[in-house]
């Protein structure tokens, strides 16, 4: 059995009303000043993706039917950078407060929708968490995402009555003594349907201690007309930590890691470290698998059940069966490596390579662009490229293929059971056929015949009688 982390889901959700028209507005419009960068705070990377492109994985995921994307700062970068079609991008020039900015976007959102604000640089809020939220607002109920903590310095306060209804949110900044005391707080998460939102923003004012059209004064609205308010509570605590700076960035990354990790070990995989693995991406992983500390997987990893992997590989979009062992310090790219097969330590696998099952690549190996047949074995010190190598073959240490000639690249074809001696040149294009064998130190040029002893050597001399050299007198 095999677990995606990427897709941490609780599988008891009932999915919403599918004739719902979810629209999604993502605000993202801040200039983000204390990250201290060029770039635009929402492309800072978290697990090697950019902060919008999680919460647009997520809005993604809740199947919305349509997300509104409100930009201000950086907004051509941004645009640039995110591939996401169908997108509706609104331009909020002036960054007038949080209400101002779903302003921006209302006019694309129609009154039959429900819609579910989220932010541009919130990235760890999950699924599970916003499904009963948008639930409450398809029940025509203003839904708040709220949370409980200690000191809730810096965020609004969620006012509630003696009846321990919801009555308004009040900032921070808006309080007084009594209000800064609640201890529970505004996430900035809500959803409500469209109509209603409408009409409370078209009330909003900027009279308060910021000047700003606050969002979450359409709350106080809400109650006024009788609209019910509930609140639901994250699935964790992290999930609405929003980032500000880069410290913030990096603690985000380390949750977002140890999340990976859990549902990792969760599902049979065995960390000798949980703190110290990095998964940039989509990483599936077989049972009693273990991964030693130190590696790093990015983009689209699959490996198989029963696998090592050392300490302190890199493993990018790589496919592992099952049974395969990676000794320390690998660095494997973009390649298909069959069941049982051995590689490193210090080996180098590079993008387009195929090692076939029962394969052993060892120690200071680069292979590129190269087929490895079943059961044969490169262990020392070898380049190979280009090449397409058949079964049982045996290359002796520090064989090179040489594939270029300084313009272009070509082919060596090594056949079934060959065995290349040490120290040779394979000087592409070139064939080794079936069951040849070449001597140490060979510079091939021509085809190895079948079944034959090839071999290009110089005769070996001895000079007898012969005296080194000995350093003369000053
Ligand atoms: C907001 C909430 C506060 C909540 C807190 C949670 C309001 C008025 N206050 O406060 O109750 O506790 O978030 O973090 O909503 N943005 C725009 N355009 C704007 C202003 C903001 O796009 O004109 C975006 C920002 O990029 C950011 C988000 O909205 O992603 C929140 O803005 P921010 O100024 O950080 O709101 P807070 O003052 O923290
Ligand atoms: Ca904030």
């Amino acid at each position: 059995m095999t677990y995606s982390v990427d897709r941490i889901e609780s599988t008891q959700f009932n999915q919403t009303d599918p004739d719902m028209n979810l629209h999604i507005i993502i605000l993202a419009a801040g200039q983000g000043t204390r990250m201290r960068s060029s770039l635009p705070k929402v492309l800072h990377p978290l697990a090697g993706r950019p902060l919008l492109g999680h919460v647009l994985a997520t809005a993604h995921a809740l199947q919305a039917n349509q997300v509104h994307l409100v930009y201000g700062h950086g907004g051509d970068q941004v645009r640039a950078a995110i591939d996401a079609p169908g997108i509706d991008w609104v331009e909020q020039a002036e960054q007038l407060g949080t209400g101002h900015a779903v302003m921006q976007a209302m006019p694309n959102v129609p009154d039959d929708a429900v819609v579910l604000i989220l932010y541009g640089d919130v990235p760890l809020i999950q699924k599970t968490t916003l499904e009963p939220l948008v639930a409450l607002a398809a029940d025509s109920k203003l839904g708040l995402l709220t949370a409980v903590v200690e000191d809730a310095t810096g965020y609004g306060r969620i006012c509630r009555n003696a009846e321990h209804q919801i009555t308004g949110i009040v900032e921070h900044k808006d309080a007084d003594e009594a209000q800064l005391q609640i201890r529970e707080f505004n996430t900035g998460f809500l959803a409500c349907p469209a109509n209603l939102l409408r009409g409370w923003l078209n009330n909003l004012s900027n009279d308060n201690s910021q000047g700003e059209y606050y969002l979450t004064d359409i709350v106080a609205q809400a109650r006024q007309d009788d609209v019910a308010i509930e609140a639901v509570m994250p699935g964790q605590l992290e999930e609405v930590l929003g980032v500000n700076n880069r410290q913030q960035l990096a603690q985000l990354e380390r949750v977002y890691q140890r999340w990976q990790a859990d549902a990792l070990m969760l599902s049979g995989v065995t960390l000798n470290d949980p703190a110290r693995l990095d998964v940039r991406g989509e990483l599936t992983v077989g049972q009693d698998t273990t991964i030693d500390v130190n590696c790093v997987f990015e983009g689209r990893v699959e490996i198989g059940a029963n696998v090592s992997i050392g300490p302190n590989c890199y493993v990018k979009n790589i496919k592992l069966g099952d049974g395969v062992t990676v000794l320390a310090n690998c660095v494997l790219e973009d390649a298909v490596i069959g069941d049982g097969a051995r590689i490193g330590p210090f080996a180098r696998i590079r993008p387009g390579t195929l090692l076939a099952a029962n394969t052993h690549v060892g120690n200071f190996v680069e292979i590129k662009k190269s087929t490895i047949g079943e059961g044969s074995k490169v262990n020392h010190l070898s380049y190979i490229g280009d090449t397409e190598m058949g079964k049982g073959v045996n290359i002796g240490a520090g064989t090179i293929t040489c594939n270029y000639d300084g313009a272009n690249k070509h082919k060596t074809i090594i056949g079934d059971n060959a065995f290349i001696g040490s120290d040779t040149q394979l000087v592409a294009p070139v064939e080794v056929m079936a069951g040849a064998t070449l001597g140490a130190g060979t510079t091939l040029t021509k085809t190895a015949p079948e079944g034959e002893l090839t071999l290009s050597r110089a005769k070996q001399i001895t000079i007898s009688g012969w005296k080194r050299p000995v350093k003369g007198k000053k």
